[in-house]
């Protein structure tokens, strides 16, 4: 690791009994993912080298959720902060700097941490911690501070003495430190306090009085370090991350009419020049391309859009719709979907497991599941794809160009080659070859004087 580099270490051991969840607290969503990994990806565009996470509580579950490359580092019983940083030491050298964060706190940016670390060295401190002024810091770490301002320690709302309680300076749980310093102060640390735990704070006393510099950087917006305890606390982390994703997606050339109703995942992309209508969800790992027009009342759980596709009241999930399309109103397209350049889809239609070509048109209340369809098909109102059997989903397989009559039956497997023709009101079970015309419905007879008779 260089002296330009620092790696982390994120505190994730706890409960969060506040929280009354089965679910580990920083597994808990905002902006559509778990506050945990927000905070891996704020340290990692930091320029963090290395994220090391201390799991504990539900620590398979907290595992499973976060992305691969993070070390996972197991604090068998939560005995505090100052020994969860303790559990870490194995993976680290005497010569790194170590950032220490919390993984409750999902609003923090990249900027602040890079801009932290970069005072952090430039001071030459042994550490260093991210303060703010909070309005109400009732429950949080209160900086006391020196005659000439420098930090003297740092006091747990629950050992503070009602003078400390008055100061509205608070620790943001995050820091720095050059780990050989702090392993040391860290075997110092003691569990004599209000809580009998071993707070990591404590370091920041311990190495003061063995005359090592200590520095203190306050962040202007207090709200970028909020640490979310409770589920309303999770709701205002979810109101701003909102705001702040909206005003992102603006700043870069996306119209959005009715912010307020427009609700975009943290890790979605989309491109310039596209208008969001009112009531549009889009989330996960959807990526939007330029030029669109999206809702209103749509909603995209990772799909991709290509550039100039337009879609309007429509769920879709886990589907790729190519350029120029146009969907809905009322449109369904469930899981593995994948739509070509130009295609049509419209009013009440569902579309699953399916390909559907270029330039195809499926204009009208329509089933297409589990269906390879060709370029420029037709598929006239009403038809359906008879995938399942009670037993076992099949494919239908149809050609380019073929024309589908309205209200067909399609019953899969069942193949309707290039250019053929169905008419309307068919059942078809069998392939139809290529260029020919199947119709499949019983002939119509007229009776002749069928009233008289009646009478
Ligand atoms: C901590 C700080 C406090 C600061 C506040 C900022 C201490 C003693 N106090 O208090 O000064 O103002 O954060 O939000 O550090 N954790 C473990 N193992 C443990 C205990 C905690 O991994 O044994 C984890 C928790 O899961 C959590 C983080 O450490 O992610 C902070 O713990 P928490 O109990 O929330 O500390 P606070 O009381 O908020
Ligand atoms: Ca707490």
């Amino acid at each position: 690791m260089s002296n330009e580099q620092f790696l982390t270490i994120i505190l994730a051991a706890g409960k969060g009994t506040r929280m009354k969840s089965a679910k580990p607290k920083v597994l808990h969503c905002v902006g559509g993912k778990p506050m945990l990994q927000h905070v891996i990806d704020a340290a990692t565009k930091a320029g963090s080298a290395k994220n090391i996470v201390v799991v504990g509580f539900g620590r398979e579950a907290v595992k499973n959720a976060i992305s691969d490359e993070t070390q996972i580092v197991v604090q068998e019983e939560q005995l505090g902060t100052g020994h969860a940083v303790l559990q870490a030491q194995p993976f680290v050298q005497d010569e790194d700097t170590v950032m220490v964060l919390c993984g409750d706190t999902p609003l923090l940016t990249a900027k602040v941490l890079k801009n932290f670390f970069e005072v952090h060295k430039k001071e030459k401190a042994e550490a260093s911690v991210l303060t703010t002024i909070m309005p109400n810091p009732a429950g949080y770490g209160r900086v006391i501070r020196g005659l000439d301002g420098s930090v003297e320690k740092i006091v747990e709302h629950k050992d503070a003495t009602i003078a400390e309680r008055s100061v509205t300076e608070i620790n943001t749980g995050i820091y720095c430190f050059e780990a050989k310093s702090l392993f040391a102060a860290l075997k110092e640390v003691g569990h004599d306090n209000a809580q009998k735990e071993y707070y990591l704070p404590d370091v920041l006393a311990i190495l003061r009085k063995a005359g090592k510099k200590i520095t203190a950087v306050v962040v202007d917006d207090y709200e970028e370090t909020l640490g979310i305890n409770s589920r309303t606390q999770l709701s205002v982390a979810e109101a701003i991350l909102h705001k702040r994703k909206n005003e992102e997606l603006m700043e870069n050339g996306v119209t959005i009419i009715d912010p307020l109703t427009t609700y975009v995942d943290a890790d979605v992309e989309i491109g310039p020049d596209t208008v969001l209508y009112p009531s549009t969800f889009i989330s996960g790992k959807s990526v939007i391309g330029a030029g669109c027009k999206i809702g209103p009342c749509t909603r995209l759980i990772d799909v991709q859009v290509g550039d100039g596709s337009v879609l309007s009241f429509t769920d879709g999930e886990d589907s790729v719709i190519a350029a120029k399309a146009t969907i809905g109103p009322y449109v369904h397209l469930r899981p593995n979907t994948k739509i070509a350049v130009g295609v049509h889809i419209g009013n009440f239609v569902e579309v699953k497991n399916s390909n559907v070509g270029e330039g195809t048109k499926l204009p009208h209340l329509s089933y297409i599941g589990d269906s390879d369809i060709g370029a420029g098909v037709n598929m006239g109102c009403g038809t359906i794809t008879v995938n399942y059997d009670g037993k076992t989903k099949h494919r239908t397989t149809i050609g380019d160009r073929a024309f589908v009559g309205c209200n067909s039956n399609l019953v899969a497997p069942v193949k309707i080659e290039d250019d053929a023709y169905i008419g309307a009101g068919s059942t078809i079970t069998k392939d139809v070859p290529a260029g020919q015309l199947a119709v499949a419905r019983s002939r119509q007879t007229n009776i002749e004087h069928w009233q008289d008779k009646r009478k």
